[in-house]
């Protein structure tokens, strides 16, 4: 197998869950990790500012090391930014987008739910996902932009509020024939144990980071 250097750009800690798979596929690998920590949350961020903040991140990137396969390991940015990405950069450029044709083909109750940043959820390229691949299925979408910041807390080894998780949570769990929740934020499968605890076994989730890594382990 060829070794390639994968280079991962995320807000924050949520890449590492798409890394993280990436490396239990691909164990001949180098990467380079960014986290952009300085414009942390993109979930606050218009799509201009992503886009605009991605680009020149990339840019960066290029300029101080070599990779062969660029990994937007974000939701909220691979949404608005994967097409200016391709145009511009001559390596392949993988895009993590919201897991809904996955869920759709797995959903018994035909009742799915996606979990997201806030951007994530209003993204007409969301909307497409849901459009093209979910017919025919209820999705309940619910974005939340401080999930993603109790996601950071927990790597700093901050206590988790049950109570909070479940407020925050409350208006998908309303929705009691959801049998499949997308994960649709890299850093949600940090707080994965959680989530399936509140949700109970019934609810299968899911996320796209198993993908993303048989698309990058070649
Ligand atoms: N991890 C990101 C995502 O997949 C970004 C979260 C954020 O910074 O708002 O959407």
């Amino acid at each position: 197998m060829m070794k390639n250097t994968i280079c991962l750009i995320d807000s924050g800690i949520g890449g590492l869950s798409i890394l993280d798979e990436i490396k239990s596929a691909k164990a001949n690998l180098d990467y380079i990790y960014c986290a952009d920590q300085a414009f942390f949350p993109y979930g606050n961020l218009t799509e201009q500012e992503v886009v605009d903040r991605v680009l020149y991140l990339t840019s960066m990137l290029e300029l101080r090391y070599q990779f062969d396969i660029l990994v937007v390991a974000c939701n909220t940015a691979s949404t608005v930014v994967l097409p200016r990405l391709r145009a511009k950069l001559k390596i392949p450029v993988v895009g993590v987008v919201p897991a809904v044709k996955p869920a759709a083909l797995l959903t018994k109750t035909l009742n799915i739910g996606i979990l997201a940043t806030e951007a994530t959820v209003q993204r007409d390229y969301t909307k497409g996902l849901i459009e093209t691949y979910a017919e025919g299925v209820q999705v309940t979408l619910l974005g939340s932009n401080r999930l993603v910041e109790i996601c950071e807390e927990k790597v700093c080894h901050e206590i988790i509020d049950y109570d909070e998780l479940r407020t925050i949570l409350q208006p998908m769990l309303k929705n009691t024939s959801i049998d499949v929740l997308v994960l649709a934020c890299t850093h949600f499968p940090w707080l994965r144990e959680e989530i399936q605890h509140i949700f109970g076994s019934g609810v299968k989730i899911i996320h796209s980071g198993a993908a993303i890594a048989n698309r990058v382990s070649y």
